[in-house]
Formats: C-alpha cells, structure tokens, sequence
C-alpha cells in the first residue's frame, strides 16, 4: 500500500521541493536538509541554482560551512528544470510578489510558479505558498488554477498559506526558532501544513484559514510600516522643535508598558515593509475601501529621502556651500544594517536626489561592493582619512556595525547622520548632524 502523506513527512521520507530560492526560500531548504529532508530547490536563476549545488551561498544568513555537508549528503540539490516536481511530495512556495510600476500587486511570479505545479501536480501532495500577498490568492486565485486538472483541494491534494517572517540579518530570530501561522483551504489542509513546518519549527500558531494567514502577515508589516511612518514625522516634528528625536525615543522606552520604541530613518527598504502594505489597501480598494493609514505612512516614508536632501542642502547652505558641486560621501547603502540587499533601498533615492542637484556623490559600503545603477555598474569606493576629509559631508545611510565611527567623525568634515550611529562618539559633537 502507498504510504500516506502524513507518514512520510513524519518519517522524513517526504521529498520537499522549494520553489524560489531566495532570502526566504534557500534558509527554508536548508533547514529541512539539515532535519534530515531529502530537498530540491527549483529557481529560474540558473547562477543561483549553480551555486547551491556547489555549496556556494548568495544569502548573508546562509554560510557556504552549512551548505557544505547537505550538499555534500545530497540532502539538498538545486534545479532550473521544474519536471522534479513531479517527485515531490510537500512543495513551498517562496517566489517575489513586487508591485506593478503603478503599485498595484505584481503575482505573475506566484501564477508562473504555480503553473509549474500544476503541471507535475499528483495526489496526496502538499502546496504551500509562503510568498506575501492580498487575502484571497490562495484560495481564489491558486486553488482553482491547481484544480483544473481534476484533483481536488482538501481531498487529492492540500493547499495552505504559512507567511515567511524571516528577517535577514537577525541573528537571534531565524527560520527555525520563528514561531509559525499556517492557514489552510479546509481543516485537513491546515492539520497536514502543521505537521509538515513542524518537523522543522518547534512553534506553530494555526488560524481557521488561508485568508487569515495572509491577513497576518499583513497585519504584521502594515503595523511596521505605520510605526516607522510614526515616528518618521516625530523625527521631522522633533527637528522644528529643535529636539533630538532619539533622546525622545529611548527616555519612552523606559515605560514598562504601553511602548514599543520604533526609530527614523532615511526612509522604508527591503522586499517587505514598503511594498506589502500596499497589497492590502490595494485588496480594499476593490471593495471600496480607503485604507487610510497604510497610504498616510506610505507618504511619509517614501519623502524620507526628500527631507533627507533637504537637511543636507540646509546643512552646506550654513557653511556657505550648494549642493552643486560639493563632494559627499555616502556610507551604507545596503537597506538596512549588516547586510547586503538593496532592494527598495532609500540610499539609493537620496544619492538620485543629490546628484539630479548637482552633488559628486562616492558610496562606500563594506557589503555592497558594486551597485548596479541606470548607467552602468557603480562601485564601493575605498574609505580612508582622505577621502573622508575631502568631502564636504560624510552622509550615514546605514549604521552598518563594522564602521568606527568615532574614526569616521574625527576625518570628516561635516557628519549627517540618519540612524543615530554616531550616538556614543565623544568630542567632535558640532560636526555631528542628526536626522
Ligand atoms: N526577504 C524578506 O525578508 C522576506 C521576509 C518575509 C517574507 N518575504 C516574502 O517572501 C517572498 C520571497 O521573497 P524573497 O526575499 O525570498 O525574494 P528573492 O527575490 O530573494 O527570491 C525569490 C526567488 O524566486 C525565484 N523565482 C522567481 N520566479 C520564479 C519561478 N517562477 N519559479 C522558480 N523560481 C522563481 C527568483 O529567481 C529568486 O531566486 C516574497 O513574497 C516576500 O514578500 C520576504
């Protein structure tokens, strides 16, 4: 008799596919490989799919020492073919969901890769999409696109939703130890995505359906996006009062209670908080509805690069200078620290708003060695005293941990710093600007 679904993820005979192996897909592949799994990755890339298989990592988290002996095992391959699908028996989804060039959800990736399965699609397989996206794709959108070839959710095959919440860079909170929600298409779904993430996540909250699970996610990146565009206005609130916002945030943060210290910046990055909000009010708007803090946070993060520019253009006018033709120095352009992703980076605005000002802007980033850029290919320039002191200000962008500061303030000229980096560097305080 065919062994049961259910037996074979329990008794690690289940064949898991992971289809986009990114930030979110290649940790998760890693973890079933090291629990034992028999994992293949399928990904359009075929260069990132190269390196998997030569135990080559292209994710900060990830290091070539863990990928080495799953590789090495045979517990984890990586393949641009998508015909293995058919072998497999539990299959994630972690493919991007961008936004259109008019912020409306781009799901073509989560339609391509479903399409994929459904090709190779066979009973008593489990389909979990992980990639974020509006209420209703799972069920609206992918299960009828998975049931035309006749197998039915719930019956011949499982369809859930469990939202990804890895947060690259954190090295306390990670695939494995980051509590789990799964939602799925029936009861008999959500019980077998339970025990698949199981095997691998101690922790995992089940909710009464995949729409609650995407709603989650949302909830959980809107709530981020609305703190950050909080407190983004209390930082530009802050400096008409002449106040240092972060004295402000850190002497609230005392409260035991009722608080939650969210900091500025330069403005919202990664793959998640600037786009997923938007996924969202994009949803409501179809029924009717304005979501009015996801647009009002919006606004104000995405004019965080602008105020930026404009503290920096207020900051050369004190010292008798423009932004046409002064040299500044940019440090991290990475989205946030300890990083190398880009993507949605405001440093990446700033640099554009300063240089269609006239600026000569050099970056310097220790993760980010090349920047690919409208005209080519930019580099990460060297960071030494003299470039520093030949600048007309040095801009903090990204607090990255390895940069001493205390050094950087000491050569620079003038110092903007939007990320508070500067905060425990004594003498030279005057040079010192802060968002
Ligand atoms: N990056 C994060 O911190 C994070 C956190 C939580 C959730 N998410 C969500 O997870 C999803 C994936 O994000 P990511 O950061 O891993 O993206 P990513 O761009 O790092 O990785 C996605 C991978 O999917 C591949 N891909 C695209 N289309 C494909 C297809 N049709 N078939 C196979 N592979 C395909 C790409 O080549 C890429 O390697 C997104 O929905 C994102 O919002 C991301």
């Amino acid at each position: 008799m065919k062994k049961k679904l259910l037996d074979k993820i329990k008794d690690k005979s289940a064949q898991i596919g992971i289809i986009g192996l990114g930030y979110v897909g290649l940790p998760l592949a890693v973890e079933y490989a090291e629990g034992g799994y028999k994992v293949m990755g399928f990904d359009i890339d075929a260069e990132k799919v190269r390196m998997v298989n030569r135990a080559k990592s292209y994710i900060d988290d990830i290091s070539d020492a863990r990928l080495k002996p799953i590789v090495k095992s045979g517990h984890l391959r990586a393949t641009v073919e998508p015909k293995g699908l058919a072998q497999m028996d539990c299959i994630s989804i972690c493919v991007p969901t961008p936004l259109s060039k008019t912020k409306d959800p781009d799901i073509s990736y989560i339609l391509a890769a479903v399409k994929w399965v459904r090709k190779y699609l066979h009973k008593e397989t489990l389909i979990v999409l992980e990639s974020t996206t509006y209420p209703g794709t799972t069920d609206e959108v992918i299960k009828p696109l998975l049931e035309e070839g006749g197998l039915k959710a719930g019956v011949d095959f499982y369809l859930a939703f469990s939202p990804e919440r890895v947060d690259p860079g954190n090295t306390s909170y990670m695939t494995h130890n980051t509590p789990r929600v799964v939602g799925g298409s029936t009861r008999r779904c959500t019980q077998i995505a339970k025990v698949y993430y199981e095997q691998v996540i101690p922790n995992i909250h089940a909710v009464s359906s995949t729409q609650a699970a995407e709603m989650v996610k949302l909830l959980e990146n809107t709530f981020r996006s609305v703190n950050i565009g909080m407190v983004n206005e209390m930082a530009v609130m802050c400096h008409r009062l002449g106040l240092d916002v972060w004295e402000i945030i850190n002497a609230a943060a005392t409260k035991p209670f009722g608080f939650m210290p969210f900091y500025p910046g330069p403005g919202l990055g990664g793959h998640c908080i600037p786009i997923d909000p938007h996924y969202l009010s994009w949803k409501l708007k179809m029924l009717n509805y304005y979501a009015r803090f996801i647009e009002l946070a919006g606004d104000i993060n995405s004019h965080m690069p602008e105020w930026v520019v404009d503290r920096i253009a207020a900051l050369l006018n004190d010292h008798g200078k423009a932004v046409k033709g002064s040299k500044i120095v940019v440090l991290g352009v990475a989205y946030k620290k300890n990083i190398k992703d880009v993507r949605e980076s405001p440093a990446l605005d700033v640099i554009k708003l300063l240089e269609a000002q006239g600026a000569r802007v050099v970056y310097n980033d220790p993760y980010v060695t090349t920047l690919r850029w409208e005209d080519g290919v930019r580099k990460s320039t060297k960071l030494t005293d003299n470039l520093l002191r030949a600048s007309d200000v040095t801009i903090i962008l990204t607090d990255h941990t390895g940069y001493d500061y205390p050094w950087i303030v000491k050569n620079s000229r003038l110092v903007f710093d939007t990320r508070n980096a500067t905060a425990f560097v004594k003498g030279n305080k005057k040079k010192i600007h802060k968002l």
